[in-house]
């Protein structure tokens, strides 16, 4: 038997599940003074590199949202679950103009191409400044935020995923009853799905053509993940279309590749995959 839950203020951390990251947003306010709290609505917006951006929901009277408006940046910090207390020290209501990582043992480092500092403990950074501020009414102040610099601590990057999952050591923020205890998931079990191809009586009308592609292309195009071909596949051909061409070849398709980020070793990935 299932039962309707009655939707109050807090729904999305109170009653309703939503693992989530943790991370600590630090600004500065127009006097250059530090601000960090702690921020969980936060998710990717455009998955493109070409301009990459994140959402982040705050409380329109936080003073990470009246910073950001007032200067423009912020830096997205993710906290490793050894961290989690230090973290909540930054969720205190601290005045206006108190550095709460000093209440902290984090450390603060300058930022790459923003001004307010990144924290040094924290594995993997997202550097931006603002795109668009959407003030919902009696709600959240939402910011999109464009991504200057994705960093993380160097020996991250090239480490296999699951290892690097492991050293990154990120919590699960399973939120929170009335504001006051705050759940989170760590060291959980990490399992792996496989995401394979629909059974074959499915696969007809996965990719139509609407014009023709010389065999390089169609071939590369066949070794793109099956749940984005399609998207793929629609926007290469307008590409072809508007640059005059009657076919899509590899050459057109990788221009449009490149101009989306998608660079030969974004494709590479894939056919690696395939072959092993
Ligand atoms: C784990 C955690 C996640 C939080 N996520 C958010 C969030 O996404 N949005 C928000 O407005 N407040 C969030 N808060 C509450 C703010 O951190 C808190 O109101 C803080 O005092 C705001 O500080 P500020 O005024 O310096 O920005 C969160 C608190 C915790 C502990």
């Amino acid at each position: 038997m299932k039962k309707e839950a009655k939707i109050k203020p807090f729904w999305y951390s109170d009653i309703w599940l939503f693992p989530k990251l943790i991370t600590i947003i630090t600004t500065l306010d127009e006097q250059g003074r530090i601000n960090a709290a702690p921020y969980s609505h936060i998710m990717q917006y455009d998955v493109m590199a070409k301009n990459p951006r994140l959402i982040l929901g705050a409380r329109q009277d936080s003073h990470t949202f009246t910073n950001i408006i007032a200067t423009g940046e912020f830096v997205v910090n993710c906290v490793p679950a050894q961290h989690l207390d230090d973290m909540m020290e930054t969720a205190r209501f601290y005045p206006e103009g108190v550095n709460e990582l000093e209440q902290t043992n984090l450390t603060m480092i300058p930022s790459l191409h923003v001004k307010p500092p990144s924290i040094q403990e924290c594995p993997q950074i997202a550097e931006c400044t603002v795109d668009e501020i959407i003030r919902l009414e009696k709600s959240s102040g939402i910011v999109i935020g464009k991504i200057k610099a994705l960093v993380f601590d160097e020996k991250l990057i090239d480490m296999p995923r699951e290892e690097r999952i492991r050293a990154m050591n990120l919590p699960v923020g399973l939120g929170d009853e009335s504001r006051m205890d705050y759940f989170h998931g760590v060291n959980y079990e990490i399992t792996k799905h496989v995401l394979g191809e629909p059974p074959d009586a499915f696969k007809g009308g996965e990719v139509q053509l609407g014009m023709t592609w010389t065999d390089d292309a169609l071939q590369t195009l066949m070794t793109i993940p099956p749940g984005v071909r399609k998207m793929v596949t629609e926007q290469t051909e307008t590409f072809a279309r508007e640059k005059g061409d009657d076919k899509v070849t590899l050459a057109r398709f990788q221009e449009l590749a490149d101009e989306y980020g998608m660079s030969d070793e974004f494709f590479d990935r894939f056919r690696k995959k395939k072959a092993g």
